[in-house]
């Protein structure tokens, strides 16, 4: 089976051709991090326009590099929700037309779904499965116990730890987004240098906090002064980075250990952090768990997640009509 998968659920314009629900024959993103840069942080109205001007290009390109024409396609899957609402829009309005016009099947995807089967791109994974979904919008976790069956066990109650990664970068003037280049820094500096605050949830709840320690490293940045905390910017990094991996991991492994659940995946764009993974794995050994991680382009925004949720959908025999709409809330 061949899907084309097709996801502009935020800032990234992103179609993927998929064989088979495995062999991965194109997988483009057109990111619009240049746009958003100066602002900190992504900006509705413009994701959406930006998202107008590539989408064609992208589906092309992708097509071109699989070298499948819109007649071999046996389905297309598009993101639907959640998601800003007009970046939604487009991919979902440009689907229907091919849909309509080559009359191709096509299917609307949860793309926390498609988050948390993206592993599947790469290894196979054995059901159940405690998977942790943290990127720029969303932390969530959630037990996988077989595709369409999840349960929610957690999240965030205020900012993604991916937010809190790109609000602090903005505060120290890094840039946008700030996940990787936090994650870069952090490699020279010391975890340990700067004591920052964790938030700890009662027994029973598996969820996270990050406002809090956004709001530490803002006190500690201006107490100081941008000449005095400058030298020691890695350090700080560092140390920021070791308290959102405490807070990633204490959560995940708790809830492995009570339910009994021996595997974790990793998911979003937060789980291409290097530091989250080293202890993630560490920390599995110890308990003699397995972790699994897709590789960094699996864990941002792509298409091809988005295409292996369509095919698993359109081999169930699911269809959307052209009255599905984006919803920019959608849950799991
Ligand atoms: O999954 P994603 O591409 O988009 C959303 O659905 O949000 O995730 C983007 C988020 C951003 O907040 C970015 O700063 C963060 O993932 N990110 C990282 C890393 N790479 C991307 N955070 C920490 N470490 C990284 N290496
Ligand atoms: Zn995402």
């Amino acid at each position: 089976m061949l899907v084309l998968g097709v996801e502009t659920s935020c800032d990234d314009t992103a179609a993927a051709v998929l064989l088979d629900g495995r062999t991965v024959l194109a997988n483009l993103v057109s990111s619009q991090d240049g746009v958003h840069g100066p602002y900190g942080g992504v900006v509705p109205e413009l994701a959406s326009r930006q998202h107008v001007r590539h989408i064609l290009p992208i589906l092309d390109g992708a097509l071109k590099k699989a070298a499948v024409t819109l007649n071999e396609l046996d389905g297309i899957a598009v993101t639907r929700g959640p998601g800003l609402v007009g970046s939604l829009l487009v991919g979902l309005s440009v689907v229907k037309g091919i849909s309509f016009r080559w009359k191709i099947p096509y299917v609307g995807i949860n793309h926390l779904e498609a988050h948390l089967l993206a592993i599947f791109l790469e290894r196979e994974v054995v059901f159940p499965y405690v998977a942790l979904l943290a990127s720029g919008g969303h932390t969530l976790l959630y037990l996988v116990s077989a595709f369409g069956d999840y349960l929610y066990l957690g999240g965030t109650r205020d900012d993604a730890a991916g937010e809190a990664y790109d609000k602090v970068a903005k505060m120290m003037g890094l840039g946008y987004p700030g996940g990787k280049v936090i994650d870069q820094l952090a490699h020279t500096g010391n975890p340990r240098a700067v004591s920052f605050p964790r938030s700890r949830m009662k027994k029973g709840f598996f969820d996270f906090s990050f406002s809090g320690l956004k709001t530490a490293v803002w006190h500690y940045l201006k107490a100081r002064g941008e000449n005095r905390w400058e030298a020691h910017k890695s350090d700080i990094a560092a140390s920021f980075q070791e308290a959102v991996v405490d807070m990633l991991v204490a959560p995940t492994m708790r809830a492995a250990r009570e339910l009994g659940v021996s595997r974790i995946v990793l998911a979003g764009g937060v789980a291409a952090n290097s530091r989250l993974r080293e202890r993630m794995l560490e920390q599995a050994q110890e308990e003699g768990m397995e972790v699994y991680f897709p590789s960094p382009a699996l864990c941002t925004d792509n298409g091809a997640m988005i295409a292996l949720c369509g095919h698993h959908w359109l081999k169930r025999g699911r269809r959307d009509g052209f009255r599905l709409n984006a919803d920019a809330d959608l849950t799991l």
